[in-house]
């Protein structure tokens, strides 16, 4: 079946799309990671889960030397799966070169790895911030790009532009982007999810821990023109992101896909607002949440959900997972945490 290189692997949805790859794929799985937002624990993790073996590779892949002399030891790849990033908007923020340096310099790097190798099948992990503040609700993946709001998601629309003329360059060069929605929970199982690494500035994490008492969870503005005041998001299970990245790589693999680069929003397509999510994670949890309602913030999109046709249809994908599976799989996995 030859082997697929999963960058980012040790990260939050690298490490459920392994286990994901292990349990419905036959191909050798090589994880690329230097464990800059993650930890080791999480291959332990992988293990616990599927009990199958996958190759772990410790690299920086800024670093095109070592990147190169690591990863040509694997004669056999087949395809490549780029989930390798910084990922925090408020940190891109503040660090701007430290984002574009990490984010594009891995890209690049490893473009030009799969073009040495005439490796063809490329899948890469983008996000519905390139849409900006969209004039249109849901986003399809013809909504026009607005301004990035962020440094961060201005590397992936960079990220995005370099696929696209890397294609242009080589016809044989066939890729996957994906536009993730916002990926929250952990396996099904409880036994993995995500590492705080960091304090967490996303809701899902910040709502498990305040459970726990180890955070305080504000809602951001109750005065927005929405059903209930709050902002709206597509959230989605990461098994489900997860299960999106198997049905790409065999997609491309089997010469299925119609374009040079099939380019597919991953969301649930359901806009689910803040004070929903609160509530799903109260009922499945049994927990009622010390919540307060505060402030807007600062560059926060009022809604946005995707319109998810084009993955139904061309990737035959869609989301198994409810709203309280997502609540009830991350309150696993925060008791599991402590
Ligand atoms: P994560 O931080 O948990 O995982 C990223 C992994 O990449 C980490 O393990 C980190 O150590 C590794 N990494 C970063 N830079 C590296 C480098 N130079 N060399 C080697 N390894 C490096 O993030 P995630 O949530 O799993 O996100 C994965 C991808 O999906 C990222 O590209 C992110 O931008 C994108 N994305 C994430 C979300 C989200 O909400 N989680 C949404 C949209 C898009
Ligand atoms: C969700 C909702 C907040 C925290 C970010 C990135 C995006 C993508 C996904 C990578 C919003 C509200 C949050 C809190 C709250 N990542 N909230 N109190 O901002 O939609 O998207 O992650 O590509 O690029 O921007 O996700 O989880 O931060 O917020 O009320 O303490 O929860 O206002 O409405 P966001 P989020």
């Amino acid at each position: 079946m030859g082997s697929v290189i999963v960058t980012g692997g040790a990260g939050y949805i690298g490490s459920h799309t392994i286990i994901e790859l292990l349990n419905k794929s036959n191909y050798r799985i090589v994880s690329v990671d230097n464990f800059s937002n993650s930890s080791p624990l999480a291959y332990e993790k992988i293990k616990t889960v599927t009990s199958r073996p996958f190759e772990t590779v410790d690299v920086d892949l800024c670093n095109e030397k070592e990147l190169f002399s690591k990863l040509s030891l694997f004669t056999d790849i087949v395809g490549i799966i780029h989930f390798a990033a910084f990922k925090s908007v408020p940190d891109s923020v503040t660090n701007p070169i430290l984002y574009y340096q990490n984010n594009n310099s891995s890209l690049q790097n490893i473009l030009k790895f799969a073009q040495e190798k005439a490796i063809d099948n490329f899948i890469f992990s983008s996000s519905c911030s390139v849409y900006g503040n969209a004039d249109e609700l849901p986003v399809t993946e013809q909504t026009p790009l607005k301004r990035a709001e962020s440094p961060y998601a201005h590397t992936k629309q960079i990220g995005e532009e370099i696929i696209g003329f890397f294609c242009e360059a080589r016809p044989n060069f066939k890729t996957v982007v994906l536009r993730y929605f916002n990926p929250v929970g952990a396996h099904i199982t409880g036994k993995i999810g995500e590492f705080p690494i960091t304090k967490p500035n996303n809701l899902v994490p910040i709502i498990t821990q305040t459970a726990v008492g180890k955070n305080a969870l504000t809602v951001f503005g109750n005065d927005y023109d929405t059903r209930d005041g709050s902002c709206i998001r597509d959230y989605i299970h990461v098994s489900d992101v997860a299960d999106a990245h198997v049905k790409a790589i065999n997609f491309l693999i089997e010469g299925r896909n119609r374009k040079q680069i099939s380019l597919f929003n991953l969301g649930t397509g359901n806009g689910v607002s803040v004070l929903e999510a609160i509530k799903s994670f109260e009922k499945v949890s049994g927990i009622k949440l010390n919540y307060k309602i505060g402030a807007r913030r600062p560059g926060d999109v009022i809604a946005v959900y995707a319109d998810n046709t084009l993955v139904k249809t061309e990737l035959k994908w869609q989301a198994e997972y409810t709203l309280d599976d997502m609540m009830l799989s991350a309150w696993k996995w925060q008791q599991a945490l402590d």
